[in-house]
C-alpha cells in the first residue's frame, strides 16, 4: 500500500508549542509527516538552523512517523524530492488565510498534482506565533506555556545577556 507522506513546512524559530500541537494532529493522519526547516539565507534567524533542528528533533521524538529535516528552494520542489503529497500548514485566524491561500493557490500553480492541507491547532495557540515569542522574549516577558521548557531554556541562555543589557539601559535612562 502506498504511504501518504505530508511535508510540515516553515521557519520555526523558534518552534511553538502551536507548532508541536499541529505535528501532533498530521502525525495522526498522514502516514509519514516530514518537518521541513526552510534554510533561508534572506533572513537573520535568532536560532540557526541546526538549533531549530535539534530543538525539532527533541520536540517530535515521540511521534514515530515524523522527521524533521531541513530545504531550501522551492516547498514543491523539495515535496516531490520527498515524494510528499501534501504540504501541512497551521491556519490559525482569519488573518492567517489570505497569506496561506496565496502560497497554496501558487504552489497549486507550481505542482498541481501537491495538495495544501490546512489544519487548525488547538484554541489556545490561536494567538501564538514564533515572531510573538521571540519578541516577549526579548523583551523580558514570560513566555511559559507558549514552546516546550526546553526551548523556553534555550531562549533564554540566548536572550538573557540582551534582557540584562536592555533593563540596564532603561534603568540608566530612568536616573537621568
Ligand atoms: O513558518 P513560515 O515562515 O510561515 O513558513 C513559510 C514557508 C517556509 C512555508 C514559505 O516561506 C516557503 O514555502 N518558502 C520556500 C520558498 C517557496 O517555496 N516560495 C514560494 C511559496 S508560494
Amino acid at each position: 500500500m502506498n504511504k501518504f507522506t505530508a511535508l510540515y513546512p516553515g521557519s520555526f524559530d523558534p518552534p511553538t508549542n502551536g507548532h508541536l500541537d499541529l505535528i501532533a494532529r498530521g502525525s495522526k493522519i498522514f502516514d509519514e509527516l516530514i518537518v521541513g526547516i526552510l534554510r533561508n539565507p534572506e533572513k537573520e534567524p535568532l536560532f540557526s538552523v541546526s538549533e531549530r533542528r535539534n530543538m525539532l528533533d527533541e520536540m517530535t521524538s515521540q511521534f514515530r512517523n515524523v522527521r524533521v529535516e531541513t530545504f531550501d528552494g522551492l516547498t514543491v520542489d523539495y515535496a516531490l524530492k520527498t515524494k510528499a503529497s501534501a504540504i501541512l500548514r497551521g491556519i490559525r485566524a482569519i488573518s492567517d488565510y489570505e497569506y496561506e491561500l496565496q502560497m497554496a493557490l501558487m504552489n497549486r500553480k507550481l505542482h498541481p498534482e501537491l495538495e495544501t492541507v490546512f489544519m487548525m491547532p488547538a484554541e489556545q495557540y490561536s494567538y501564538l506565533s514564533s515572531r510573538l515569542v521571540r519578541e516577549v522574549a526579548q523583551l523580558g516577558g514570560s513566555i511559559q506555556g507558549l514552546v516546550p521548557e526546553m526551548v523556553e531554556q534555550r531562549l533564554r541562555q540566548k536572550l538573557d545577556p540582551v534582557v540584562k543589557l536592555l533593563r540596564h539601559k532603561t534603568f540608566k535612562a530612568g536616573k537621568s
